[in-house]
């Protein structure tokens, strides 16, 4: 894996899209996409930029259960809001939260990916480690699948609702099988509250307790990180 420390979110987010424009250059044109502050910088980047993304298909990695898309909260509503309505894409999935058939929507999610294998993934990290909602222990060859999120996901993610009580108990996920099945990966990650989990990413054991670490055995994974993000690196 390679690892860029950047001075600060705005410099990570540029050279991330500097990363994301050579892929699309180069052929790319299925992205990965993830939600949360982290992707933000750079979905601003490519707002502001004259990228033309009408012919490109974005997969994103997860969903509430029991949200609906029209859901402030929802992750549909973000990528629409930072992304979709002032970038039109060609096509764009993300799993169906308001189907509680977890059989079904993995089913038709996994066909999503069969069908549009991912050139580009772009992630955050949890500060547990976790990749989309792929908590610690998930098995690294786990595909789309429903998760009962952590406590300290929940916690984490609080801060978007009213209350914890509001925040679901439950999403689908993309396996970190499939993250894995990316062509190249962008792990962006930011704040000192990231430092642990992104030491433990890059410089400890391959184990499914830290998830980010099976990025280490992938053949083009780029870590992108803020320098508080990076004080914990050996
Ligand atoms: P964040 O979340 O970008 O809001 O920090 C990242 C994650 O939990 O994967």
């Amino acid at each position: 894996m390679q690892v860029i420390i950047t001075e600060n979110k705005i410099a990570a987010s540029k050279k991330a899209f500097s990363l994301l424009q050579q892929d699309i250059a180069q052929g790319a044109t299925v992205l990965g996409l993830a939600t949360g502050s982290t992707p933000v910088g750079l979905y601003d980047e490519i707002c502001a930029s004259e990228l033309d993304c009408s012919a490109l298909t974005a997969v994103n990695l997860d969903e509430y259960v029991g949200i609906a898309p029209t859901n402030p909260q929802s992750y549909h509503h973000f990528m629409h809001q930072h992304l979709f309505s002032k970038k039109p894409f060609k096509q764009s999935f993300i799993p169906d939260g308001t189907n509680r058939n977890a059989d079904e929507v993995i089913a038709e999610y996994n066909q999503v990916l069969a069908d549009h294998p991912i050139d580009t993934q772009i992630l955050g990290i949890g500060q547990n480690g976790h990749i989309g909602f792929n908590e610690p222990g998930t098995p690294f060859d786990s595909q789309t699948h429903k998760v009962q999120l952590t406590a300290s996901t929940i916690a984490a993610n609080a801060r978007f609702f009213a209350s914890p009580a509001e925040v679901p108990s439950e999403a689908y996920t993309m396996g970190i099988g499939s993250i894995m099945q990316a062509k190249h990966i962008i792990l962006m990650a930011f704040g000192e509250q990231k430092a642990a989990a992104i030491a433990a990413t890059v410089d400890g054991e391959v184990t499914p307790a830290v998830p980010a670490s099976v990025l280490q055995t992938h053949p083009n994974a780029t870590i992108i990180i803020d320098r508080p993000a990076a004080s914990q690196l050996r």
